[in-house]
C-alpha cells in the first residue's frame, strides 16, 4: 500500500529522530494538540475541550494548523513525525487512523474507553472507525454532516425567489437571484471545497446508491455512468452564479458573505452553522438549513476524531489520557457541538441544547441508517485512503477550474482513480 510505505518511511525517521535525541518536548501534565479548528465557530469549540482539560489540572499546549479540511495540518502533522516529535494528540479521521495505526506509533486508550463505557456509548459505525485492530486509539468529537444548503432568507425575498429542493429549482432560485444583482452561490475555490460541492451533486444526482458504488466500492461501471456525467455537468453550472473573488477563498468567508446578505446560498458542512451561531444569527429566522438539493433521504457523514501517539513520560501519559476521558464526557460532547454545528457522536445525549439544525440532523442520522442512506463523506476523510481521494478531488477541481467536457472528467476521473486504486 503506497500510503502505507510512505507512513512507514516517515515512522522509520521517527524512530532515528528519537535516538538522535529529537524526542518529543511535552512536559509531564500536558497535551500538545495538533488541530485545524481556526474559524470563529471553530476556535470557540475547541477552547471548550482546552478549559475542561485544564479544569483537570492539566496543561493544554495549543497547536492548530490554519487551512479548511485539514490538508496542510496532515502536512505539519507528517513532518513533525519525521522530526521525531508528533504532539500528544491529533485531529486524525477515517480510514487515515488505521493508517497510523499501521505504524506502531499510536497509544491504546482502551482502559480509558472501558472505564468511560464507550462501547455502549457509541454508534458501532462510529466505535469501529476509533479502533485499530480491536482496541480504541482514537476518540470522537462529534457527527458532522455534510449535505447541507445554507441560505440566507432574506435574500430570497429581495429576488422574489423559493427555496429550492431540487438542483432545477436551485437553478431557478440563482437566475432569479443574479438578475436581483446578488451573488447566488457563495464558493470558496479550494479543492477540498470543490470536491465537498461534488459530492453533494453525486448524491442528489445519483442518490445513496451512485454515491457507494463510486465513492466507497470504486465501481467502474458506475464511475462511467450517465449520473456522473449529470453531477459534473451540474458543477459546470455552478461556475456561472458565483463572484469574481471565489478562487482561494477560505470557507469561513464564503460563509461570511451568505451571513451578511451578499450571497444567497452555500454547500457545506454543518461546521458552516458554527459560523452563523458564533454571528448570533438564528435558524429559521437569519439563516436556513436545508438538505443540499435532491438529498433530503441521505445524510453524509464526517467524524471529527483524536488520535493519541505513544508517550514515554507517566505524567504526559496521565493527562492524555485525561483528554481522551474528557472528549467522551457528556459535558464536553453538548458544550463542544452546539457551538460547532455538528450533533454529538455520544448516544443518549439530551436534545434540549440543541437548535432545528441539529435535531433534523439528529433524527436524520438515525433515520439513514437503517434506511440506507447514511454514508460516509469522501470529501472529509471518510471513505477513502487519501491517495484515492486525492485522485477523485484533482479530477474535480481541474474540471472546476477549466473548460474540459463532462465527458473528458468522467473519463480523467475513470483513469485517475483506477490507479490510485492500484496502487494500494
Ligand atoms: C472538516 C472537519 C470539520 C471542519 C471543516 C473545516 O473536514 O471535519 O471539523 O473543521 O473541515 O475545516
Amino acid at each position: 500500500m503506497k500510503s502505507k510505505n510512505n507512513i512507514q518511511r516517515i515512522v522509520k525517521s521517527l524512530v532515528l529522530a528519537s535516538t538522535l535525541g529529537l524526542s518529543s518536548v511535552v512536559s509531564a501534565g500536558e497535551v500538545e494538540v495538533l488541530h485545524f479548528w481556526t474559524s470563529g465557530g471553530e476556535a470557540k469549540s475547541a477552547a471548550a475541550l482546552k478549559e475542561l482539560l485544564e479544569a483537570k489540572g492539566h496543561q493544554w499546549r495549543d497547536f492548530a494548523v490554519a487551512g479548511g479540511g485539514g490538508d496542510a495540518a496532515m502536512t505539519v502533522l507528517k513532518s513533525r513525525a519525521v522530526a521525531g516529535n508528533p504532539p500528544t494528540a491529533a485531529q486524525v479521521k477515517g480510514p487515515s487512523i488505521q493508517e497510523w495505526g499501521n505504524e506502531g506509533v499510536l497509544a491504546n486508550v482502551s482502559a480509558v474507553a472501558a472505564e468511560g463505557d464507550w462501547d455502549n456509548l457509541l454508534p458501532s459505525v462510529v466505535a469501529n472507525v476509533m479502533k485499530y485492530e480491536g482496541d480504541y486509539v482514537a476518540a470522537p468529537v462529534n457527527v458532522h454532516r455534510v449535505n447541507w444548503l445554507w441560505a440566507n432568507p432574506a435574500v430570497f425575498e429581495q429576488a422574489g425567489a423559493a427555496l429550492p429542493n431540487t438542483w432545477d429549482e436551485f437553478f431557478d432560485a440563482a437566475d432569479k437571484i443574479k438578475a436581483a444583482g446578488l451573488i447566488p452561490f457563495a464558493h470558496g475555490g479550494q479543492p477540498w471545497q470543490d470536491f465537498t460541492v461534488f459530492e453533494s451533486i453525486v448524491l442528489g444526482t445519483g442518490g445513496a446508491d451512485l454515491y457507494n458504488k463510486v465513492f466507497v466500492e470504486l465501481d467502474e461501471a458506475s464511475m462511467k455512468s450517465d449520473g456522473m456525467k449529470k453531477s459534473f455537468e451540474i458543477l459546470r453550472r455552478l461556475n456561472d452564479y458565483t463572484d469574481a473573488g471565489s478562487p482561494g477563498r477560505d470557507w469561513n468567508v464564503a460563509t461570511g458573505m451568505v451571513i451578511e446578505g451578499k450571497a444567497a446560498m452555500q454547500v457545506m458542512g454543518d461546521w458552516a452553522k458554527g459560523e452563523f451561531t458564533n454571528a448570533g444569527k438564528m435558524p429559521g429566522k437569519d439563516f436556513v438549513c436545508m438538505a443540499a438539493p435532491g438529498t433530503a433521504d441521505a445524510f453524509t457523514f464526517n467524524i471529527d476524531s483524536f488520535i493519541f501517539f505513544d508517550q514515554s513520560d507517566s505524567g504526559a501519559r496521565d493527562a492524555q489520557n485525561a483528554l481522551a476521558a474528557t472528549i467522551m464526557e457528556p459535558e464536553f460532547q453538548q458544550v463542544f457541538n452546539v457551538a460547532k454545528g455538528s450533533i454529538p457522536a455520544r448516544l443518549n445525549m439530551p436534545r434540549e441544547p440543541f437548535d432545528a439544525c441539529a435535531l433534523t440532523s439528529m433524527d436524520d442520522f438515525v433515520k439513514t441508517a437503517e434506511t440506507g442512506g447514511l454514508v460516509p463523506s469522501v470529501a472529509h476523510g471518510m471513505a477513502a485512503y487519501s491517495a484515492v481521494a486525492g485522485a477523485m478531488s484533482d479530477v474535480v477541481t481541474k474540471f472546476f477550474n477549466s473548460d474540459m467536457s463532462a465527458e473528458d472528467a468522467v473519463a480523467a476521473y475513470v483513469t485517475n482513480v483506477m490507479e490510485a486504486k492500484a496502487s494500494l
